[in-house]
């Protein structure tokens, strides 16, 4: 028997693919139990968005909610996902945060990192796998998927293959757009396997509908892990629903051994937690399979839609859509993942609006070309970079390698809130929003002493609810009317 293993997503990328991240560690509760009886292979739980929209949309200390998920789950490996040199965040930090970091989450219970560069840039990951390796925990490194005509199984097997030398104890083939079809998966995996001795996960969306036979023939070319989701958590722009895997490979050499029984069970609390916060389920839009012809992944999609109607320019998208994949091109063919996403989305709303190609820039856009995000496949055409930065230099070192050390003085500026390192590295990553969230930390502790009644609990219970629902998931990404109204000053 071969069996195949399952890691779910459904406490971190589901419902940051479907619900805006907004799933709070009380609605996880009375499920946590169940999913570590049910033979996961892992559960993803925490990284992505989730610690960003904890601190900034639903005021919880993402350190608590993995300190009490792993209270609840005893035998399952809980997973992770780290941005690179990004962390959870938006831009490169420092080694030595990047390292208190990986060392604080490892402590608090991740036991498999998985870790990924918007550009392959294999230099953005040195720091996090050498910090996990000293952990003791799985390093696990991606791959990310694209199509270009740079991108061949050649490419994505000579990444592998300096992911592995870097001490990566598995690979990832991170399919966020939902590209790989059932045949690139089969040689994708066939070539993997071939050409390295650890374990191979795919990891794919649903979106156009093609993850279910994707990692079909990824079985049969012998990967070892996939992902998926409950199935309220499924389809759409999220992962394929596990029970289907399940019950597709049941009674065949790959049978993941779980059972569909206590699946469903585990379904139904995700289907009225759903009804109950009147979140969407997943679903397919002709826009979101257009991601076929444009690659632009349906969160992208979705902000660009909101910034073009904020311009009232919604009519000019396909003139946009059309754009992506020129800025792409000109840019070295970057996967279009966060962050590399939002600086080409952006870039071609202000190609687009402003008619001639460049003109404007954005600060983020300069960056990527003066190589502060890492080294795309190919290297950018002079041409074109002349126009982005001009005779401006173009770093050859790590980005990160020009960042001075952040700990210390981080420490310093959240010292009169915090000395809980858990706390400081909150604030190393996300100063501003940080220290809101300590500010109302504090106020709610304040009040707490003296009112202990139980009264007072559930009135503060039913506030939060009400606030809750009149959370309207913000735009994700960057802003691009502010940009816009920036550079037309
Ligand atoms: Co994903």
């Amino acid at each position: 028997m071969s069996r195949i293993k399952i890691t779910d997503t459904s406490l971190r990328d589901a419902h940051q693919s479907l619900w805006a991240t907004r799933m709070t560690t009380d609605d996880m509760l009375p499920v946590l139990d169940r999913l570590d009886e049910v033979g996961y292979y892992s559960l993803e739980v925490w990284g992505g968005a989730t610690f960003d929209v904890c601190i900034r949309y639903l005021n919880e200390d993402p350190w608590e909610r993995l300190h009490i998920i792993r209270e609840h789950i005893k035998n399952t490996r809980l997973q992770m996902l780290v941005r690179g040199q990004s962390l959870v965040g938006y831009n490169h930090y420092p080694d030595d945060i990047v390292q208190k970091f990986i060392v604080k989450a490892a402590e608090n219970g991740i036991d498999i990192f998985r870790v990924f560069d918007a550009l392959n840039d294999i230099r953005n990951l040195e720091t996090c796998l050498k910090t996990i390796q000293e952990t003791g925990k799985h390093a696990q490194a991606c791959v990310v998927y694209t199509i270009s005509p740079v991108h061949t199984m050649q490419h994505f097997v000579d990444t592998a293959l300096r992911l592995r030398d870097l001490g990566a104890d598995s690979i990832c083939i991170k399919d966020m757009a939902g590209l790989l079809s059932p045949y690139a998966s089969y040689e994708l995996v066939k070539s993997l396997k071939a050409n390295l001795d650890v374990p191979i996960q795919l990891h794919t969306h649903y979106i156009g509908g093609l993850a279910i036979a994707s990692i079909i023939k990824a079985v049969e070319a012998g990967v070892d892990i996939v992902d998926t989701a409950s199935v309220p958590m499924a389809f759409g722009l999220s992962q394929p629903p596990v029970e289907t895997i399940v019950r597709a490979l049941q009674d065949t050499e790959w049978d993941t051994g779980m059972e569909l029984h206590l699946l469903f069970e585990i379904a139904t609390h995700f289907e009225q937690l759903r009804k109950h916060k009147g979140f969407e389920r997943g679903v397919t839009r002709i826009t979101d399979m257009k991601v076929f012809e444009h690659q632009v992944p349906g969160g992208m999609f979705s902000n660009l839609q909101s910034q073009l109607e904020q311009q009232k320019a919604s009519h000019r998208m396909e003139e946009v859509l059309a754009e992506i994949p020129k800025v792409r091109a000109d840019l070295g063919y970057p996967p279009l993942v966060t962050p590399t996403s939002q600086i080409i989305g952006i870039q071609a709303v202000v190609n687009v609006l402003m008619g001639e190609r460049y003109k404007l820039c954005s600060g983020e856009v300069k960056d990527y070309v003066r190589g502060y995000y890492g080294k795309p496949a190919v290297p950018i055409q002079e041409e074109i970079r002349h126009k982005i930065i001009g005779d401006e230099p173009v770093i050859e070192v790590r980005p990160a390698d020009l960042l001075e050390p952040g700990w210390e003085k981080a420490k310093q500026e959240a010292a009169r809130f915090s000395d809980k390192e858990e706390d400081i590295l909150t604030y190393a990553l996300f100063p501003q929003v940080a220290l809101k969230f300590f500010e109302y930390r504090a106020d709610i502790s304040d009040e707490d002493i003296p009112q202990i009644s139980p009264g007072h609990e559930v009135k503060e219970e039913i506030q939060t609810e009400e606030e809750r629902k009149m959370v309207k998931p913000a735009p994700r990404g960057l802003s691009i009317l502010r940009y816009i109204e920036e550079m037309m000053k």
